[in-house]
């Protein structure tokens, strides 16, 4: 699978179905936030499914564990392949969270990539979300290495703060995705360094080439 995730932070169906259509030839898995399911959730969903790509469901539930549980039988049965819920919620939500059968994949958010964090803190939200049986998590670049020598080359890491050079934005700890795969991040989520350029394809184009060579 490849390994950029397309951040689709747009507020309709028509900029995002063009959007797909200029990243599909370098993305395979798009991922749907509050913004755009707010908008158009269910036709959106339908759509990326129709042209045999998936569904990444950036919701992050956070809530009771029997509230959480069920928004993920709801996303299933929506046909995502993987979503966030927030581990602070805490093992019991977790726990509920994976408990779903035939569930999507279920990354758990360590920190926020907008927030100054401790690696150690990060690394203890990732043994967290391992130990209740989440198949990833969500942190920045920076930790990728030491999530996966904790928790095992096969707990994956999403890495959302991928930049292509210095910017003065909300996103605090950010690497470029060269450095992102060398700190073996699994799939690199990216958003405004595409979605802002003037010819989002040719962006996508250079940064999947840029993996290549590493
Ligand atoms: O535009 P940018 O490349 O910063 O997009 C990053 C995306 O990843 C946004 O959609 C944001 O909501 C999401 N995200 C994040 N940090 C997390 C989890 C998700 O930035 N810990």
């Amino acid at each position: 699978m490849k390994k950029i995730i397309l951040a689709l932070d747009v507020f309709g169906l028509k900029e995002s179905k063009n959007l797909i259509e200029q990243a599909k030839d370098f993305v395979d898995i798009f991922k749907v936030g509050p913004i755009l399911f707010l908008k158009c959730g269910r036709e959106i969903i339908d759509f990326i499914n129709s042209i045999n790509k998936k569904v990444f469901l950036d919701l992050k539930f956070h809530d009771i564990p029997a509230t959480v549980r069920r928004s993920v039988e709801s996303a299933r049965d929506l046909g995502v392949y993987s979503l966030t819920v927030h581990s602070c919620g805490g093992s019991e939500m977790l726990t509920a969270a994976v408990s779903v059968k035939d569930r999507p994949k279920i990354w758990a958010v360590t920190v926020l990539t907008s927030a100054v964090s401790s690696k150690e803190e990060v690394l203890e939200r990732a043994l967290l979300a391992k130990s209740c049986g989440a198949d990833g998590v969500i942190a920045s670049p920076l930790e990728s290495a030491a999530i996966k020598n904790k928790c095992g080359a096969d707990f994956e890491a999403i890495t959302p703060g991928i930049r292509l050079k210095e910017t003065k934005d909300d996103q605090k700890r950010t690497a470029t995705p060269q450095e992102a795969l060398k700190n073996g991040a699994d799939f690199l989520v990216i958003g405004r360094p595409v979605l802002e350029s003037p010819n989002p394809a040719q962006t996508l184009k250079e940064i999947s080439d840029s993996l290549e060579q590493k």
